[in-house]
């Protein structure tokens, strides 16, 4: 380390740079060939919350084990599907005013049921069952 010149520590310096930015460019390339594995969910049921926290037209996200669940109330009942697009595995959220899920990441669209309303996502958000018992909201897997 004593040899190590500026201008080796410079080659050091780019060299890590450019593997930085290969992998910057390359992960979503992956992430495009290797998508989510919807099918690691908890076996367990996840609290949402209580029905107060989520009235006609709102929202939330909860951690639905290594990914993140939206759950919707809306004007025809609850509804929750994985909140990964299926696009490039952002997160969607719900525009209350738009009654719709939006995908921030490239404007990709999905309608209440999940389905996809324009934008590059190939497929419908993933369904998960959704349900009440006494004053709280769960979410889990679809049977
Ligand atoms: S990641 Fe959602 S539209 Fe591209």
């Amino acid at each position: 380390m004593d040899n190590l010149t500026r201008r080796d520590f410079l080659k050091i310096f780019n060299r890590l740079l450019a593997a930085t930015g290969l992998a910057a460019i390359l992960s979503p390339v992956v992430a495009y060939f290797y998508p989510p594995n919807l099918e690691e969910i908890p076996a367990e049921p996840v609290l949402v919350g209580s029905a107060a926290e989520l009235p006609v037209g709102a929202s939330k996200t909860v951690r639905f084990g290594r990914y993140p669940a939206l759950v919707i109330h809306t004007a025809g009942g609850l509804r929750a599907f994985s909140a990964v697009c299926t696009h490039f595995a952002c997160v969607v959220k719900w525009d209350e005013a738009a009654e719709q899920i939006v995908c921030p990441c490239h404007e990709g669209y999905f309608d209440a049921t999940g389905a996809v309303v324009s934008g590059p996502p190939p497929t419908p958000l993933a369904s998960l069952a959704v349900w009440q018992v006494g004053d709280e909201i769960y979410v889990g897997s679809e049977a």
